[in-house]
């Protein structure tokens, strides 16, 4: 098995920092959950880049800023271990992960899984996603909450283009148990008690773990054009390939790593082009040039998409902060950090700061032309940096662009006038009313 275990830190050890504890029990849990975008601004404010604080029933460092992302995420003498970082949070449901791996392991598992990611294995990905997108698109109303609406389309694309499944009751059936098993990560009570999202996420956990190792072998004799087929097939240099079990981790992970953000990317995105109406001309008139059938090569041509994406990721990063912890004591901003300790990282943080970006809050997705986001290299890190960097990032970008490109060509993207939507940041960024949209035919 490929998980270690970790001790709690002692809140004594961390005493010597300057920083907060917060409530008794809760610590600043609550302020973490319900005030993210202000907990690391107020923590900064008050402290600079690393304070010491309790979240999750845990005491924690907060490492905060482009400084701070890059001690972390550019150490490769495993100092920081994402394994151990994230492990109270996604162990229990998505061992074996890759963002449940360290070191060697870790390398060796994603240069395999890397094969599966190459540029001829996503163009025909999108072979695979484009004709969904236009039958799904076809079917929306005129006017819905666009949130659930995607969500279930990137399950159903998922279900394609990861696992050669066609739309019908075999994909429905994985995508429940799917949803299920996301959801009960997020639960903060885990007793093993029938009725609980706990309980229903380990049920359906087996469930997907015996669905996948059954189509094992028939992937193996005759490989399809989709991830999972290319994870049973894949070898490294010297000729190993994945057991079993790594097969099945990898693939209920990374599913779970490409669905909630990928949907949340096209959420935001989709908001701020409804809230700009000169933004969304510019990337129709784009589309349209690049006309009807968008391949995987003129996706480049899609520039304009390019940036309003890149602008999105910053505003609202799908995932807001990231999680290691110290395998040996270590110094930071003038103060040593014993082993042990968890590390939370804030991107969020990072991409609204007024140091390194002009009005930050603003919607201008020319920063990027003008190079803004290169003013630290660890400022903008919406897809992670360093040995974890996401290993979907291209595929993000493609999907995303997919479906923007026949979404903008066959219809208009509206919201009511004065609409602000309300959205929560944590655990994964969302609309906290679904978005509703008006996507009228043009
Ligand atoms: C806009 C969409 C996405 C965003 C914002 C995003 C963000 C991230 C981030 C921040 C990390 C690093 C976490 C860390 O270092 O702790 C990560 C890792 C990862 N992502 Fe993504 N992701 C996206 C889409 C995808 C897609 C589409 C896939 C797969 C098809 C994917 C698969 C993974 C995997 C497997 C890892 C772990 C990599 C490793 O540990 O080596 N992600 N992602």
């Amino acid at each position: 098995m490929t998980s270690q275990t970790y001790e709690v830190q002692s809140a004594d050890k961390l005493a010597h920092i300057p920083g907060e504890s917060g409530l008794p029990l809760l610590g600043q849990t609550l302020n973490f959950v319900y005030r993210p975008e202000q907990m690391p601004r107020d923590l900064y404010r008050r402290y600079g880049p690393l304070s010491r604080g309790h979240v999750y029933f845990e005491p924690v460092v907060h490492m905060i800023g482009p400084d701070a992302n890059q001690r972390v995420l550019t150490d490769n003498t495993g100092l920081f271990s994402a394994q151990q970082g994230w492990a109270p949070i996604l162990e229990h449901l998505f061992p074996g992960g890759l963002m449940l791996q360290d070191g060697e392991q870790h390398r060796r598992h994603r240069r395999i899984m890397q094969v599966a990611f190459k540029k001829d294995a996503l163009a025909a990905d999108l072979e695979t996603m484009r004709p969904l997108v236009e039958q799904t698109l076809a079917g929306w109303p005129e006017s819905m909450n666009f949130y659930p609406a995607i969500k279930r389309a990137t399950l159903d694309m998922a279900a394609a283009v990861f696992f050669g499944l066609p739309l019908g009751p075999q994909a429905d059936r994985m995508n429940r148990a799917f949803s299920e098993v996301v959801a009960a990560s997020m639960a903060i009570l885990r007793l093993p008690i029938p009725g609980t999202l706990h309980h229903r996420g380990q049920r359906s956990r087996r469930f997907l773990e015996h669905f996948f190792a059954e189509l094992i072998p028939e992937r193996r004799a005759r490989p399809g054009n989709d991830l999972f087929s290319r994870l049973c097939t894949a070898t490294d240099d010297d000729g190993s390939r994945f057991s079993h079990e790594e097969i099945v981790n990898h693939a209920i992970f990374t599913m779970m790593a490409a669905h909630d953000t990928t949907t949340s990317a096209l959420t935001t995105l989709t908001y701020l082009l409804a809230k700009h109406p000169d933004w969304q001309a510019r990337l129709r008139a784009e589309a349209l040039a690049v006309g009807p059938a968008a391949g995987y090569e003129s996706l480049h041509e899609l520039a304009d998409a390019g940036l309003a994406f890149r602008e999105a990721l910053r505003l609202y990063p799908p995932l807001p902060m990231m999680r290691r912890r110290s395998t040996r004591a270590f110094e930071f901003a003038g103060h040593e950090i014993p082993a042990g300790t968890p590390v939370n990282l804030y991107n969020h943080f990072s991409h609204h700061m007024e140091a390194y970006w002009a009005a930050p809050e603003r919607f201008d997705p020319e920063r990027f032309a003008r190079n803004e986001h290169r003013r630290h290299p660890f400022q903008y890190i919406p897809f992670g940096a360093g040995a974890h960097t996401c290993i979907g990032l291209h595929f993000a970008e493609m999907q995303v662009k997919t479906v923007l490109h026949s979404l903008l060509q066959k219809r208009e993207i509206r919201v009511a006038p004065g609409y602000e939507m309300p959205y929560q940041l944590v655990p994964i960024s969302r609309p906290r009313d679904g978005l509703p949209v008006m996507l009228p035919a043009r």
